[in-house]
């Protein structure tokens, strides 16, 4: 592998727009646009898929990554204010605090970013441990962030309030566009989903996918691991693409919903 390495690490090779054998993914994704829909903040999702278009193995999407979508997943979330994730991925990925690497930090400022992204966490059963790392090891200006609905457990509710901040969103579960707008209302412009499927089903279901972001591995799982997207009514929604980049035979892709 040739030494292509720049300030974010190593460089990859954009194919579309434009061929250009070494950019910094950091610098791509950070320069994209993201206008703030009426009403909303921006919603972009970051996935990654086998070439089959599995989304796990043996439940989870670890092993479908490798290094270079660890740079892109570490890109991707520089540009994030809050991070959209359903309570199902933060139990089987076992999510820790979201927290910037170095090197992102002053991108992040120039901005105007806080330094690190806030976790916001959909969940319904409340199953999720105020003990753990994610709330524990959060910096207290990132405190984690639970969405949820009016009928979720009182006393879960009230453990997880002493180390997150806790949003109501719907009744007998969370209504996602409900979640979303109430994020913006917070003062939050990007918001950036990482999933699971059924999360983005719904998001998708509410036609809030302005942006998808999708990793393709070059493996094929088999197995019965959900599609990106999972549930919902199906519809076509159309998207373009904004970028395409490659490195290792990974394919990193950027689509951008087309609305009327
Ligand atoms: N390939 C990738 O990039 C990628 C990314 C993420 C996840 N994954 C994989 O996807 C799988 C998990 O995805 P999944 O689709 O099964 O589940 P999921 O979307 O991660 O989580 C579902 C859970 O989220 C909560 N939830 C979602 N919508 C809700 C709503 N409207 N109201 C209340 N709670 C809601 C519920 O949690 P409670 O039970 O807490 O109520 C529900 O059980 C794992 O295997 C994971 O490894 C892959």
């Amino acid at each position: 592998v040739a030494c292509r390495a720049g300030r974010y690490g190593p460089t990859m090779r954009m194919l579309l727009p434009t061929a250009n054998a070494d950019v910094q993914p950091a610098e791509v994704y950070g320069a994209a646009a993201r206008p703030r829909p009426e009403g909303r903040p921006w919603l972009l999702a970051n996935m990654v898929a086998s070439a089959d278009g599995g989304t796990a193995v043996d439940g989870k999407s670890g092993s479908l990554g490798g290094e270079p979508d660890r740079a892109v997943f570490f890109a991707i979330r520089a540009v994030a204010d809050v991070i959209l994730v359903a309570g199902g991925t933060v139990r089987t990925e076992g999510y820790g605090p979201a927290l910037t690497p170095e090197a992102h930090l002053p991108a992040r400022a120039a901005r105007g970013q806080a330094p690190h992204p806030r976790l916001a966490i959909v969940s319904g059963s409340l199953d999720l441990d105020p003990t753990s790392r994610l709330f524990v090891e959060s910096p207290p200006e990132s405190r984690p962030i639970i969405v949820t609905s009016a009928t979720a457990d009182a006393g879960r509710r009230a453990d997880l309030a002493a180390v997150a901040d806790v949003i109501e969103a719907g009744a007998e579960r969370v209504d996602v566009g409900e979640a979303v707008r109430q994020l913006g209302g917070l003062g939050f412009g990007i918001v950036l989903s990482e999933g699971g499927p059924s999360l983005l089903g719904q998001l998708a279901d509410a036609d809030l996918l302005d942006e998808l972001c999708l990793t393709v591995a070059p493996v094929v799982v088999a197995g019965d691991s959900r599609r990106v997207v999972h549930g919902g009514v199906p519809e076509q929604h159309d998207y373009a693409i904004g970028h395409l980049l490659t490195e290792d035979d990974v394919l990193f892709l950027r689509y951008i919903r087309q609305r009327g």
